[in-house]
């Protein structure tokens, strides 16, 4: 079994980013398991908790989390044409200490979605910055840029638009394909 690991950059309860998530986690084929990891609980980052005797359970429940995670999907909102806090922070968590970072080598995926119209562009190309410095692979085509997405979903949550979900099946598989390519 590959394990995706969802990672959401929004803790809003009726969060976009969120029921956009459970309709692509349903896209993934047999063999895959698309589980949504929580990062809402860990606190701020401090340098002073690298150390062994100062570390929060929180943390280390995260870190032993995504270790046995294969690849990671984001899907996020733009917080001022940029990463929310919540998943910057999250990263960090995970890229500490120095020498065990949780994300060297993990092919990753980025979805930006927005009420608006530009699909949360910036914190697509935002994130992306520290990902190549935590040396993640990430998919490159598909860009995966969702707008308007108050409009996509039905009264269930799930999305109603035919066109969006061909094109969230299209970016799965080709996320699908590239985890196997890092796995041979
Ligand atoms: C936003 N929003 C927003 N939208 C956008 O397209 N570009 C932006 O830069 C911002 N900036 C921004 C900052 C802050 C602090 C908030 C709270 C919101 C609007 C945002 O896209 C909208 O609230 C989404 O619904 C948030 O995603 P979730 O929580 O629905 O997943």
């Amino acid at each position: 079994m590959t394990k995706v690991g969802i990672l959401l950059g929004s803790l809003r309860k009726e969060s976009f980013s969120k029921k956009l998530a459970a309709n692509v986690a349903s896209l993934f084929p047999e063999g895959y398991e698309a589980e949504f990891v929580e990062i809402g609980n860990l606190l701020l980052y401090n340098q002073d908790f690298d150390d062994e005797n100062n570390v929060p359970s929180e943390y280390t429940t995260f870190r032993n989390k995504m270790k046995e995670i294969d690849a990671v999907l984001f899907v996020t909102p733009e917080y001022n044409r940029s990463i929310p806090a919540i998943l910057k922070n999250a990263l960090d968590v995970g890229s500490r200490p120095y020498g065990a970072s949780v994300w060297n080598g993990k092919p990753a995926a980025i979805i930006s979605q927005s009420p608006g119209n530009l699909g949360g562009f910036g914190v697509n190309h935002h994130l992306r910055q520290p990902l190549v410095f935590l040396n993640m692979p990430i998919l490159q085509q598909p860009e995966a840029y969702i707008g308007n997405v108050a409009n996509l979903l039905d009264g269930n949550d799930k999305i109603k638009d035919e066109g969006t979900v061909k094109f969230l099946q299209s970016f799965v598989d080709a996320f699908v394909d590239m985890i196997k390519k890092y796995q041979a």
